[in-house]
């Protein structure tokens, strides 16, 4: 079900875009073997540089519990902050866009696929946030399972009404996940009356006609000037994928505005 060609043209496609930075939120190994981190490490650094490169571990990554620190031998400079600390969450500014990278990778019993950000990440969280809004900052929230499943109990994340409660206190512009392989989008209750996009991208290396979305991942437009958070920022949403020939084309194009 996943094909490293269909992975490469996803990653060709997405280069020839010219992004300013991207973001992946997770599973690039499946069982947490020690040989498949090195792999991981090469792909990464085939988008780009750390800098311009930021990754946050799903729950493949962080299989069991050995696979912590091999991720963060061989990946950690795509999970640290701007200082080059580790750790979770960390914060990473770019121009008026601040990525919040949150790791919900934990190892769980065979056939499960849970979720779990604990009270320690969710309180700095909640900091960060504040903080980052003070800034001025687009606040983009970087984090391997959907806020609101679909998936069912076995794939969800736990703590996710405590999460959701964060981000209805403390307010966050945009929350990026992966996880469940389909395209999702909902609206989560932010502060001050606003509501916050949660958007899940398809696997990028999907094989196209299967059960789940095929290949596909998504370009964020964001309009803003730093330090200049208004009301009337604005991000487009251009979600481009495989189709069933196996070309890359634009499956759709939307405005994400209150
Ligand atoms: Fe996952």
């Amino acid at each position: 079900m996943h094909d490293a060609g269909v992975l490469a043209a996803v990653a060709a496609d997405m280069k020839a875009q010219k992004p300013d930075h991207i973001a992946l939120t997770g599973d690039i190994v499946n069982i947490g073997l020690p040989e498949e981190f090195p792999p991981g490490r090469n792909f990464l650094e085939h988008l780009g540089r750390p800098r311009n490169v930021t990754f946050v571990p799903g729950n493949h990554d962080i299989y069991v519990k050995e696979a912590a620190a091999l991720a963060a031998q061989h990946w950690q400079a795509y999970m640290t902050d701007d200082d080059g600390k580790g750790g979770f969450p960390f914060v990473r500014r770019r121009g008026p866009v601040a990525l919040i990278g949150l790791s919900s990778g934990v190892p769980t019993a065979p056939f499960l696929a849970t979720g779990w950000l604990g009270t320690n990440q969710l309180a700095v969280l909640a900091a960060q946030l504040d903080r980052l809004k003070k800034e001025k900052l687009i606040r983009v929230v970087l984090i391997h399972h959907p806020p609101v499943g679909v998936g069912g109990r076995h794939k969800r994340l736990l703590d996710a009404p405590i999460f959701e409660r964060v981000i209805a206190e403390h307010g966050a512009e945009l929350i990026l996940h992966g996880h469940d392989h389909i395209h999702m989008m909902c609206w989560l209750k932010g502060a001050e009356g606003r509501r916050v996009p949660a958007i899940g991208v398809p696997s990028a290396s999907a094989v196209p006609g299967l059960d789940k979305d095929n290949a596909a991942y998504h370009l964020f437009r964001i309009d803003g000037r730093r330090g200049e958070l208004s009301r009337d920022w604005t991000c487009e949403l251009i979600s481009r994928g495989m189709n069933g020939e196996g070309a890359m084309v634009e499956e759709k194009r939307l405005m994400l505005g209150e």
